[in-house]
């Protein structure tokens, strides 16, 4: 073989060698794929997962007085063991340490808490410190109902 065939020879091999990696890393990649199919928001660990249009959804049971009962009933049944009868964050689970995160009364936190927020923090809830997520024991119009009932919990800033 005279110089340009050796070269050409070794462009060759160098060519299938790296068609089969590239083949192997396809194959391994379509592996993958297929097994995340259920991609997440992005979320800080431990965090919140909130969409980013969360404070403009609008709540459809605002000031009707049957969500705000049926609400109220599950609020008692979900929520008040950490948050509280009056949503202080004294429940009997409740963290000590970040109670103050969980007083649902406070006026200083409307302003973060607009409706939709509030869905979705109790909507997918958080691991640390942790809140349960209700999507899979309530139906959406369960969570709204919630919504409606706790935001009358907060005290209006004087
Ligand atoms: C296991 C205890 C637990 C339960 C049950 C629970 N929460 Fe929480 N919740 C927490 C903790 C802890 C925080 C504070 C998280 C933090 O550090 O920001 C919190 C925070 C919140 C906040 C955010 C307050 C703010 O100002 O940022 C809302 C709203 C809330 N909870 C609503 C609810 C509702 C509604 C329910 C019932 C569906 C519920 N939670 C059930 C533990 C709980």
């Amino acid at each position: 073989m005279n110089r340009r065939g050796s070269v050409f020879a070794t462009a060759a091999a160098l060519f299938a060698a790296s068609f089969a990696v590239s083949a192997r890393q396809a194959t391994t990649s379509t592996a993958s794929t297929s097994s995340t199919t259920q991609a997440q928001p992005a979320a800080r660990p431990g965090g919140w997962t909130l969409p980013p249009n969360a404070s403009d959804e609008k709540n459809p049971f605002a000031g009707d007085p049957k969500a705000l009962e049926a609400g109220k009933t599950l609020f008692k049944k979900q929520c008040e063991r950490c948050h509280g009868p009056g949503g202080k964050g004294d429940g009997k689970d409740a963290d000590p340490d970040v109670q103050e995160d969980m007083d649902l009364t406070n006026p200083k936190r409307a302003a973060r808490n607009p409706d939709g927020v509030v869905f979705y923090k109790m909507w997918n809830g958080r691991a640390k410190p942790k809140m349960p997520a209700v999507k899979d024991d309530l139906t959406k119009d369960q969570a709204w109902q919630i919504v409606t009932f706790v935001q009358t919990l907060r005290q209006k800033a004087s």
